[in-house]
């Protein structure tokens, strides 16, 4: 593969591309990012994740790289020149480097470190797991007290997923003082009698761009939503359940802890959202 990326105004082929070992995001994971999808060659709720970036770099008190239109400009560019149908634009912003490390923050005009590139996924809608559903473990959620803010800090959420595909599953939900906080990279979700469960936005976890739009969309099409703190339990009592993100849209969910949900299948409700989701979505694609 040789992708054209994005570091620090420059557009290089990924060989080329090169970031100071002194770099925070580097040594201390001193980081955020976004991954926003791409479908039909365009960018699914962009608005959504630059509004986030802002928020994440706000709560760390880390600079702005550039102005959102040039981020959009960057996202498209990188978009064209790498041909991307489907797949996703991510991008990282770290608070740079003074060329050495310490705890201390580096003076207020280090500049922050801009990369971004793309990932092609072609049959990312259309996406055979999706049609299959996800088999997910639980695991306690160890993570930092700010999930809300999307740092690179992403350890402990990638030996989730080992440890799901360890168990010979595809994903884990974590929780935290009995009640599930989310997935290792989604939001979880659970269909009792009709009605969708969701944790509600705090701290605990990330204010996910996927989970705004799928539950207005439910709204729209009057189903039923209730936002509160649920139990693994009562997941596992579910008809059906489901997650959400810019990179699976709606993923439906099968089975919780080895127990089936409904018939083992994707969920009417979990595939219907998938489907309102990914038509809405290619509408207001930018
Ligand atoms: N992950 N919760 C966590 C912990 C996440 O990492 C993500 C996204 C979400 C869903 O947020 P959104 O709908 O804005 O994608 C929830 C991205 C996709 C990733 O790390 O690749």
């Amino acid at each position: 593969m040789n992708r054209t990326v994005f570091v620090n105004g420059e557009y290089l082929p990924e060989t080329e591309a090169k970031i100071s070992i002194f770099d925070r995001g580097f040594l201390m994971a001193d980081a955020v990012y976004e991954v926003t999808s791409v479908l039909d060659s365009k960018l699914i709720d962009f608005d959504g994740h630059a509004l986030r970036l802002k928020r994440s770099l706000d709560e760390l008190q880390m600079a702005e790289p550039c102005t959102k239109e040039e981020l959009l400009e960057i996202h498209r560019k990188l978009v064209e020149k790498n041909g991307i149908e489907e797949g996703l634009v991510y991008l990282q912003v770290t608070r740079g480097s003074d060329g050495d490390r310490d705890f201390v923050f580096p003076p207020a005009d280090t500049k922050p470190t801009l990369v971004l590139f793309t990932q092609n996924k072609p049959g990312l809608a259309d996406s055979p797991a999706a049609r299959k559903g996800a088999k997910v473990i639980s695991i306690d959620d160890i993570r930092w007290g700010r999930r809300d803010i999307k740092t690179t800090q992403l350890l402990y959420p990638s030996l989730g997923k080992m440890m799901a595909k360890a168990a010979g599953c595809d994903d884990a939900w974590m929780i935290e003082d009995g009640h599930v906080t989310e997935g290792t990279s989604n939001n979880a979700y659970f269909v009792k009698g009709g009605k969708i469960v969701t944790r509600p936005l705090s701290n605990e976890i990330l204010h996910g761009i996927t989970r705004k739009a799928v539950l207005r969309m439910a709204a729209e099409a009057q189903m039923e939503v209730e936002e509160r703190l649920f139990t693994i339990d009562e997941a596992k009592e579910a008809d059906e359940a489901f997650t959400t993100s810019a990179s699976a849209f709606v993923m439906p969910v099968i089975e919780i802890d080895g127990v089936q949900l409904g018939d083992g299948s994707p969920g009417p409700i979990a595939k219907r959202l998938r489907e309102i989701y990914l038509d809405e979505s290619r509408k207001a694609a930018i």
